[in-house]
């Protein structure tokens, strides 16, 4: 497993609980040194345990050794990074062309490269490009793996998949791949062989697609807003009917993390390079930028119009709960607007804040846990919905801040009991706001 990221780690750890070998190699030093002392680099519910098992076990290592790490393997797994490009919105492929170069001059007998990176379409033939220039002597075969797991659940997501898409070309790759996900098989979990660029597109199709219908559900609270209606019945009302279906309809300040963002720019990208542009994809992209540049307007018109000199707590900051992921988190561009108009910022996250400070303005205040991030605030904005920030004692908090203003991007309150602690309450697409 090339890549010892969230990916790479889960999907290395969750091999080895199937019973296989894995070796994760992993370039950067401090997660190496974290995970050969038995921490974790990131925060995945579950993970500690499950890798501590599989290092006992013997089926688990770390290192930094290419070569050693894939000596003997029969597949090899591209895990690393494909983040947007700089100035193009194109998936950044250099790490994975690198670690494609990298193996193919280590590995000594035949060899699936797997790519489980999401990789634009196209990119399996490209692997097969620079293995053959690398390696002109080389049995090889190539397959495109991409991994659907979600942060947060994503041991549960690895063990028990929706479904597994594999693009492989040859029986002989076939056969090592159906081995690898055998105990999916025995479990009936839908495994899909198609061809390499078929699966790639599959993985970006699924993160379009999630990332549309959180926008549609975001455009339609705005609407319920203006006409008076509830966004939340909105969304059981259509996600009853199951040509629909009732998941990611949850409104919000609109999508972030580490794929939705990168993966739908890289699909506009594709879709206008193969001729054959996106509309739909384009404009999701659009308003979600949009969307998440306005939620420090929401905050600041709440505050009635200005937060210059004003104290603002802040509840979460990843870009959801259960991760300590910041990439693309709508945090981001919120404080910083409002940091940028002269607020102080008191913030708490339960698992982001190591990972945010290099991300947020400098002079952010990271607090002990929520209520410290309350204290003497003017406003409190939820940015997370962590389950610990659900729980709150409306009395509490009220009696916590000095201002009474409350401004819920998640709607992890319920507006009467807010209302009636004397909070100037602000949610997404609800009656009931004190708006
Ligand atoms: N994070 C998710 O929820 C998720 C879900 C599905 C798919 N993906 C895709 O999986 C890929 C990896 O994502 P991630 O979130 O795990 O990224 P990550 O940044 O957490 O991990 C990538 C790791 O690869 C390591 N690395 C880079 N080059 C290397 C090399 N040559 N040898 C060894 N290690 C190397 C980096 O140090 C890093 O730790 C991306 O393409 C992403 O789009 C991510």
């Amino acid at each position: 497993m090339i890549g010892g990221g969230y990916v790479g780690l889960v999907s290395g750890a969750c091999f080895a609980e199937f019973g296989i070998d894995v070796a994760v190699v992993e370039t950067d030093r401090a997660k190496l040194a974290a995970l050969r002392e038995g921490r974790m680099p990131i925060y995945e519910p579950g993970l500690d345990r499950l890798v501590a098992g599989n290092v006992a076990a013997g089926r688990l290592s770390f290192g930094d050794d290419l070569a050693a790490g894939v000596a003997g393997a029969e597949a090899v797994f591209i895990a690393v990074g494909t983040p947007t490009r700089r100035g193009d919105g194109h998936a950044d492929l250099s790490y994975v062309f690198a670690a494609v170069e990298q193996v193919a001059r280590a590995v000594r007998g035949y060899t699936v490269f797997v790519t489980k990176s999401t990789v634009p379409v196209g990119t399996g033939r490209r692997v097969a490009e620079i293995v053959r220039a690398t390696r002109p002597d080389l049995e090889f075969d190539v397959a495109s793996n991409p991994e659907f797991l979600r942060e947060g659940n994503a041991i549960e997501d690895f063990m028990k998949p929706d479904r597994v898409v594999i693009g492989c070309e040859t029986a002989r790759a076939q056969e090592v791949l159906r081995r690898l996900y055998g105990p999916l098989f025995l479990n009936q979990t839908p495994i899909l062989f198609t061809g390499i660029e078929t699966a790639e597109l599959t993985k970006y199709a699924a993160n379009a697609f999630l990332a549309m219908k959180v926008t549609f559900i975001n455009e339609m609270a705005d609407l319920c807003e203006r006409v008076g209606a509830d966004v939340h019945d909105v969304a059981h009302g259509i996600g009853l009917d199951a040509r629909i279906g009732p998941r990611f309809l949850q409104p919000g300040p609109g999508y972030g993390g580490s794929c939705f963002p990168k993966d739908t720019l890289a699909l506009v990208r594709v879709a206008q390079d193969a001729g054959a542009p996106s509309r739909l994809v384009e404009t999701t992209v659009a308003v979600n930028e949009a969307r998440k540049s306005a939620m420090a307007a929401r905050v600041i018109a709440a505050c009635g119009g200005s937060v210059r000199g004003k104290t603002i707590g802040v509840l979460g900051l990843t870009f959801k709960p259960e991760t300590d992921d910041m990439r693309d988190s709508a945090s981001i561009p919120v404080l910083a607007r409002l940091m940028g108009d002269g607020a102080r910022v008191r913030a708490f996250d339960p698992q982001g804040m190591e990972p945010a400070r290099p991300l947020l303005p400098e002079g952010v205040v990271y607090c002990r846990d929520a209520l410290d991030a309350a204290q003497g605030a003017d406003a409190l904005v939820v940015l997370t919905e962590w389950n610990e920030f659900r729980a709150l004692s409306p009395a509490r908090l009220a009696a916590t801040m000095r201002g009474k203003v409350l401004v819920d991007l998640r709607n992890i309150y319920d507006p009467v009991a807010m209302t009636q602690a004397g909070f100037s309450y602000h949610s997404i697409g609800r009656r009931g706001d004190s708006r």
